[in-house]
């Protein structure tokens, strides 16, 4: 074989220096978690039925090859004398397939002759067996189906529910593709590849082990030259399983790559063609196919080289005993029917070794999308899950909010985001926020909803510290419109009310006071269907519907980041005053993109660099000469 291309993988640092790649054998613990995925009983039945179905096969042949032995011993018990017939029977015997079975005890049924009755009775068993061997060949397909439909639905389900509960920073930190990637590709092959090699293995094993105990009573001197074929079946497959796992896992590694880049593209497509980089991205896409392409091609080589190995085992053995064949009859006489039988059989010894081998390799490549996607449903960290028994179900009453000496970090090794955050905002304080762009706003929200766990310091509302909260609990009891507005495809109705839990009456009316009626008529009122994302209204009125769900909600302490910055400034400030007025005795803290919006605050809060600077009334902030809030206002009064 030419040496392998070089496969350059490695050359790419945001291909492989995330998404780990296990290296080595498959650890036992993939096995266990499959076996306990199909589910104990079922696997255990499984096996159960594949034991019983190979053992009333084999006992078909046998019995079959029996009745034939005895035809054939009565046949000459009853034309001659013993001694002749024992002159025929041990080559009977060794090489008849009933002659694999012991000698037959000599029972009065031997001894006389072959009547109808004789003939009805061997039927009648042959047929129980059969009929015995049927049950089991359909009980064996059924649990098979059963069970791996079963270890697919459980394997998907745990993946499902770890990624769901999977924290920010997870997200953050993991493309999309590669979440994407696990989902499809490697729950493809669980679902359907797998299944289909693991059942072939199975057949292949209990075909070998029933054809070994055959042969171990009947021809156990076939036992020697067999097993040094199964060391040579072993080395060989020995070579290619390390290789071939390795390239399943370079295969499935480098296709998450794809899946990024692809979403990616179709995101950004507009900014793409406005800056005429199609072709770039082109050729990006091309790249990690080809990428993927040499993983899937060496894999596929790998594949035809065990394949050609396993065949000219097959054929060496063959052509070996022919040649004895030919070679012994030059010297003497060799019996055509043993020379033929010798041939079939290691044709089927052949056939089902290499059959074996292939099907075991083949299982443990696509056992590596079990380990893949054990790995995330083992090793994701997750939220905690856990829900506080002591929070009063009216909690926050007042919506009391104190942040003492808050630093929060995304991530080890990145500066903080926050550092001392320390305030107190009254029950029902209209708060603005302004400061630079990352400044740490944002951030404050995502602490105060717990995105993101605070590295030091408290947040108490209402005097009861947020982190000792469930996070399901905090998180339905506050309201916030995130900086980029999301709806998901349905309705109107299903985006602003998706428990319903409000009648159509106050649907109507919060979108009244949103604005957002004119908008409602034209496109067919509560049942209109928004699109993906909510791509039939404008970002504008996409954030002013988020703004309606938040006010329906009627949390005691509502946040808004930056939420009307796509809204017109006359209905910037209308929406202000309708905030104002719903959320009265609420607490509201408003990040603001326009400094007018919030001049009527009760107090503007000014952040830089993730910490406090200023924090006081409009009106007292705008008089201090060199307060970075009064150049703000400066600026924007330009
Ligand atoms: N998901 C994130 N991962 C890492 N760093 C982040 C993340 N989001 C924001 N930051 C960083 O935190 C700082 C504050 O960001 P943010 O609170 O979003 O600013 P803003 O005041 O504009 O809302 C910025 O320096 C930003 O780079
Ligand atoms: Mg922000």
């Amino acid at each position: 074989l030419d040496p392998l291309p070089d496969l350059n993988v490695g050359s790419d640092p945001d291909m492989l220096r995330e998404e780990q790649k296990q290296a080595g054998q498959l650890a036992w613990k993939v096995y266990r978690t499959y076996w306990s995925a199909v589910g104990g009983v079922i696997a255990a039945s499984i096996v159960l039925s594949l034991l019983l179905m190979q053992a009333s096969k084999n006992t078909a042949d046998w019995w079959l090859s029996y009745w034939i032995s005895t035809l054939n011993h009565n046949g000459s018990t009853c034309r001659s004398d013993r001694s002749l017939a024992d002159g025929v029977l041990p080559r009977l015997l060794l090489f008849s397939p009933g002659g694999l079975m012991s000698p037959l005890p000599a029972g009065p049924a031997f001894l006389s002759t072959n009547t109808s009755a004789d003939v009805k009775f061997y039927l009648m068993v042959y047929g129980s067996i059969a009929v015995a061997n049927t049950v089991f060949t359909a009980l064996r397909a059924f649990l098979f189906a059963y069970g791996v439909v079963c270890a697919a639905e459980a394997i998907h389900n745990r993946l499902l529910d770890r990624v769901l509960k999977a924290t920010v920073t997870f997200f953050d930190t993991t493309p999309l593709g590669r979440i994407l990637n696990r989902f499809s590709s490697d729950l493809y092959t669980i679902d359907d590849s797998l299944p289909f090699v693991l059942n072939i293995l199975l057949a292949n094993i209990f075909g070998l082990l029933g054809m070994l105990v055959v042969m171990s009573f009947g021809l156990p001197w076939l036992l020697v030259p067999l097993l040094l074929l199964a060391l040579l079946y072993h080395r060989t497959q020995h070579f290619y399983r390390h290789t071939s796992r390795e390239l399943k896992r370079l295969c499935s590694l480098t296709l998450s790559p794809i899946y990024s880049h692809f979403s990616e593209t179709i995101t950004g497509l507009g900014t793409i063609r406005a800056s005429g980089s199609a072709a770039r991205f082109e050729g990006e896409n091309t790249r990690r196919l080809e990428q993927n392409q040499r993983c899937l091609f060496l894999s596929s080589a790998a594949m035809q080289w065990l394949d050609i190995r396993l065949q000219m085992i097959g054929v060496a053995v063959v052509t070996g005993l022919g040649m004895i064949a030919v070679i012994q009859h030059q010297y003497g006489s060799v019996d055509p029917g043993l020379v033929g039988l010798s041939l079939s059989y290691a044709l089927s010894i052949t056939m089902l070794l290499s059959g074996l081998i292939f099907s075991f390799t083949q299982t443990e490549m696509q056992l590596v999308s079990v380990e893949r996607s054990e790995e995330y449903a083992t090793g994701l960290p997750s939220e905690p899950q856990h829900q506080n028994t002591q929070v009063p179900p009216a909690w926050p009453e007042r919506g009391l909010l104190e942040f003492c000496g808050v630093d929060l970090a995304y991530r080890e090794g990145l500066p903080n985001a926050l550092e001392g955050v320390s305030l107190v905002v009254q029950p029902g304080e209209k708060i603005g926020i302004v400061g630079r762009t990352g400044s740490g706003k944002s951030t404050m929200f995502l602490a105060l909803f717990r995105m993101v766990e605070l590295s030091q310091g408290q947040i108490l509302l209402d005097h009861l510290d947020i982190s000792t909260v469930g996070l399901s609990q905090l998180r339905s009891r506050m309201a916030i419109i995130p900086q980029d507005p999301f709806l998901f495809s349905g309705t109107i109705r299903e985006n602003l009310d998706p428990c319903q839990r409000h009648q159509d009456q106050q649907l109507l009316d919060v979108l009244d006071q949103c604005h957002l009626s004119s908008v409602l008529s034209r496109i067919g009122g509560l049942d209109a269907e928004v699109g993906e994302r909510g791509k039939c209204l404008s970002a504008g009125q996409r954030q002013l519907l988020c703004l309606a769900r938040a006010l329906l909600t009627q949390a005691k302490v509502l946040c808004i980041d930056e939420a009307t910055a796509s809204v017109d400034q006359k209905t910037d400030q209308l929406l202000q005053r309708t905030i104002r007025e719903r959320f009265q005795d609420h607490t509201v803290l408003t990040i603001a993109h326009r400094i007018n919006t919030i001049m009527d605050c009760d107090r503007v809060l000014v952040m830089h660099a993730g910490k406090v600077v200023e924090f006081d009334t409009p009106a007292a902030l705008s008089q201090t000469k060199n307060s970075i809030f009064h150049n703000l206002v400066g600026e924007q009064g330009k």
